[in-house]
């Protein structure tokens, strides 16, 4: 039985939340320290929300303002509003399509985790499934790292190789990352609430669930 107190945290997403499902299916049948407060997203319609709601987990649309790929001030203050309210210690991306920057990210410096589809540093960006198989890359991936100011390139702690197979797809070679993702990102949110993971500066440890 794990002592540690439940981690507090919100989960950011834009779409379809199978990265969320996952973690939630995770806090609950291994029982990780982990207690999700809230989820919210910038798309009102995404099924992020209703992956939340049908499990009874607080959900928020917190329009994003004006912007294509942040949030304005007056919607970071919202987000930060609802996080405050929640008791929120930590800050999961799941799919979150906006770079995250100023105050909030401030507030929560080194408490915002994100997954990205390759093997960071290759292929940060949009569609990085896409970008690896139009290099030629024999091996790509995921990986889970803090969020800093940069995009995708903050602090890495922990990967998994995906091999990119003759004749895939940009369906079929995104559908096996997703898998990965899917098992990754619950493993090291847990090793994160249990604080096992230590990072100075870009350097992390304490993470050994990457294979
Ligand atoms: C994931 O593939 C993740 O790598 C990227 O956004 C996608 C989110 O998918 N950051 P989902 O909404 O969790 O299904």
């Amino acid at each position: 039985m794990d002592q540690s107190p439940p981690l507090r945290i919100a989960v950011l997403g834009s779409g379809r939340g199978s990265n969320f499902v996952a973690l939630a299916e995770a806090v609950r049948s291994r029982a990780l320290p982990i207690d999700i407060r809230l989820v919210i997203s910038d798309v009102e319609s995404a099924p992020i929300l209703i992956h939340a709601r049908y499990r009874d987990i607080q959900a928020h649309f917190i329009p994003p303002g004006g912007f294509r790929t942040k949030l304005d001030e007056a919607a970071e203050a919202a987000y930060l509003a609802a996080l405050d309210e929640a008791g929120v210690e930590f800050i999961v991306l799941a799919g979150f399509m906006r770079i995250l920057k100023g105050p909030l990210l401030h507030r929560f410096a080194g408490r915002v985790v994100n997954i990205h589809p390759s093997l960071l540093p290759a292929f940060p960006g949009l569609n990085a499934w896409q970008q690896a198989l139009d290099y030629g890359v024999k091996v790509t991936g995921c990986t889970v790292h803090l969020v800093d100011e940069g995009v995708d390139t903050g602090p890495i702690l922990a990967q998994r190789a995906i091999p990119v197979l003759d004749g895939d797809t940009a369906i079929s070679l995104h559908e096996r990352i997703q898998m990965a993702e899917r098992d990754l990102y619950p493993e090291v949110v847990g090793a994160l609430a249990r604080k096992e993971i230590q990072v100075r500066g870009r350097l992390t440890r304490g993470f050994s669930g990457g294979r």
